[in-house]
């Protein structure tokens, strides 16, 4: 299956995916590097074993877009991505968790809306299985991270991620388009 037998819609919302993946590859690394820098291994692995989901996903991802129809703001969602993940994390852990606890909820309905769509309008089955794979290890980053928040109620952490939320519908408005 190439690209080219998606429809208009299902292209669009695939370049969202690769965008979102690719800040999710960006968010952990940059989790991880703050969390090595101030020796907190919880978070370390916690981030590496996140990150090596992100980066399956963005491999499975990109075998259904071909370069030339990826987001051309590759370089800002990275940049994003690592800023996500690093920004929190100096802060706190439990502002890391949190952040990825808002992130993975919002992936899951960005996710369930495209399984929707599929579902309805009818639409390639091993695409439809992907989405629902990749919405699987989401709703596990989710909860995971969520039960590790359990901390995360300052003022600024709950300002942070409803940044990071609004944020993230933001880019995928805009990952769709460009
Ligand atoms: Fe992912
Ligand atoms: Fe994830």
């Amino acid at each position: 299956m190439t690209t080219a037998a998606l429809s208009i819609h299902l292209q669009r919302e695939l370049r969202s995916d690769h965008a979102g993946e690719l800040g999710a590859v960006f968010i952990y690394r940059g989790m991880q590097q703050v969390a090595k820098l101030k020796n907190d291994k919880a978070l370390m692995a916690f981030a590496e074993a996140h990150g090596e989901t992100e980066a399956k996903h963005l491999a499975a991802i990109e075998t259904w877009l071909p370069a030339s129809q990826r987001s051309m703001l590759l370089v800002p969602w990275r940049i994003a991505g690592w800023l996500t993940g690093a920004l929190p994390a100096l802060f706190g852990s439990q502002a890391a968790y949190a952040t990825v606890a808002s992130v993975e909820t919002f992936v899951d309905q960005h996710y369930q809306q495209q399984i929707d769509h599929i579902q309805l309008n009818g639409g390639d089955a091993q695409l439809l299985a992907l989405l629902k794979e990749c919405q699987a290890d989401e709703r596990h980053h989710r909860d995971e991270a969520a039960s590790l928040a359990d901390n995360a109620s300052h003022f600024f952490i709950r300002a942070w991620c409803w940044l990071v939320g609004t944020g993230s519908a933001g880019a995928v408005v805009l990952a769709r388009r460009i």
